[in-house]
């Protein structure tokens, strides 16, 4: 097996790290507008926006609002085959309740999904990639309120409905089951909990209502296009037990629950077994409406796409903390770490493809992974992110074994963050990921003037050789 001349070969981004201009051409104020993670704060009660002499890096981010033209030339001369991106609701509703939609936000999606066809390249495009409009949490309470359902279903159909002869992929919510992975979901449903209320209860229903929502998406598009392809996004926080204590092989296993919880929903149609005991296990309860169960039945999905980074260990002995944005664990031994703690592992990268694969039997398609790093411009004028290129050989080498030794059925491979852009974890500019560099800095100084480093040379050469230059894979001969 090969890895097939369709292979859509690409980079990835999201709408609030990338775009900037944050309330240009009638946009509203998003949840993502106003806390970043790092030193940008934490949002504790509902007033604490915008705090008052603080530079917000993705305010103007790096700019692909003014500059997607030239990056999309950039992405074309890669070889791009796709590009994953995701539309700002609140460019569309700024309000997320406005009667009607922006139209200036409208035109700018219609000029970049024109400018990416005029080259031949593929938009893949996330609906909900953390952010909503603010209004929405202020007015409503945010995912915690069902009507949220209503509003999202309406902002999905008025998108498919202008964009249905230019945009053939689709994802739903940007890695759902991150809402309870993390201890605060406000990036993920704009929820800062309420005194007394229970914590497990609040997500579980905000849960819920995204799968509804993500299921009417499925059934709405449809409906508009039956050629659309509408996908799933989940986090993949591959696990291993620390030790071979059976023990801890369970530890291991129930820490992957809230992975399959929402897979099982979006893939299978509805909570199965492993849901029900992920719900019992944190004493959690939430309401179904009559009819839900139909829609989750009727709304499942064409394909998975997921996020890879690292993975991590689980044990009941004390383990070193490992930290990475949203999902923590224990800590590898075995393993290097990125700059930011994040484990490098590539043969995890197939573990994972393999056990979604051996899951769900459906397509997948990975849409984000790469390795945050500071990138210094030398001497030479160039940036030579020799590190990037290692990190990439081995995870795409190990990709690659999945598809052509395993028989995982993998639709593609967009790397996170291929122009340079602002970090959703730490809201930092510094950490890059890109191929291509963005004069920019944390404080505002900077030009916006784009560089290609190293890497961006490597990527194209590996997307022209369709993945050959790889090399052939780590055959398992015991
Ligand atoms: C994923 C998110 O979790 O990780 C992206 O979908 C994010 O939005 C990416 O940028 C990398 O994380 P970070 O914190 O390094 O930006």
């Amino acid at each position: 097996m090969k890895i097939s001349k369709d292979f859509l070969w690409g980079g990835a981004t999201a709408a609030n790290q990338y775009e900037g201009a944050y309330l240009e051409a009638g946009k509203g104020l998003s949840i993502a507008d106003v806390e970043r993670g790092g030193k940008h704060g934490t949002i504790r009660t509902i007033d604490d926006y915008v705090k008052e002499g603080v530079f917000y890096p993705s305010h103007e981010a790096t700019d692909f609002y003014h500059y997607y033209k030239e990056d999309i030339a950039l992405f074309a001369e890669m070889g791009f085959k796709c590009y994953r991106m995701s539309i700002a609701w609140s460019r569309i509703f700024p309000n997320g309740d406005d009667e009607v939609p922006n139209e200036e936000g409208l035109k700018f999606y219609d000029d970049v999904f024109d400018e990416l066809l005029k080259y031949g390249i593929e938009p893949v495009v996330t609906l909900h990639h953390y952010e909503m409009p603010l209004n929405l949490v202020k007015k409503y309470g945010a995912w915690r309120n069902r009507r949220l359902i209503d509003f999202a279903v309406k902002y999905a159909k008025v998108v498919f409905e202008r964009y249905k002869n230019k945009v053939k992929y689709w994802l739903t919510f940007n890695e759902i089951n991150s809402i309870l992975i993390t201890p605060r979901p406000w990036h993920q449903a704009g929820i800062i909990y309420g005194e007394n209320e229970n914590e497990n209860n609040v997500k579980l229903q905000a849960a819920h209502h995204q799968l509804v929502a993500s299921a009417l998406t499925v059934i709405e598009g449809r409906k508009i296009n039956p050629n659309f392809k509408i996908g799933c996004m989940l986090l993949y926080p591959l696990t291993y037990a620390y030790t071979c204590k059976p023990y801890d092989q369970v530890l291991t296993r129930n820490k992957m629950l809230k992975t399959y919880y929402f897979g099982d929903v979006q893939i299978r149609g509805k909570y199965t077994n492993i849901c029900k005991t992920f719900q019992e296990s944190i004493d959690g309860e939430f309401t179904m409406e009559p009819g839900d169960e139909e829609i989750l039945k009727n709304g499942t999905v064409d394909f998975i796409s997921l996020s890879y980074y690292f993975s991590q260990v689980e044990s009941d002995e004390p383990l070193m903390e490992l930290v990475g944005n949203v999902a923590k664990g224990g800590r590898n031994p075995y393993l290097n770490i990125t700059k930011w703690g994040w484990q490098i592992d590539p043969i995890g990268l197939r573990v994972a493809l393999n056990n979604l694969y051996d899951r769900y039997q459906l397509p997948l398609f990975i849409v984000e992974n790469g390795m945050g790093a500071i990138d210094k411009i030398e001497d030479d004028g160039k940036i030579h992110d020799e590190y990037r290129i290692n990190y990439l050989k081995e995870h795409l080498s190990a990709m690659k074994d999945a598809i052509e030794i395993d028989g995982v059925d993998l639709m593609g491979y967009t790397m996170w963050g291929c122009t340079d852009l602002v970090s959703a974890g730490s809201g930092e500019i510094k950490k890059r990921y890109g191929f291509i560099y963005v004069d920019r800095d944390d404080e505002g100084n900077g030009t916006f003037k784009r560089l290609r480093k190293d890497s961006f040379y490597w990527y194209t050469e590996l997307i022209s050789s369709n993945g050959e230059i790889l090399g052939s894979g780590a055959k398992i001969t015991r």
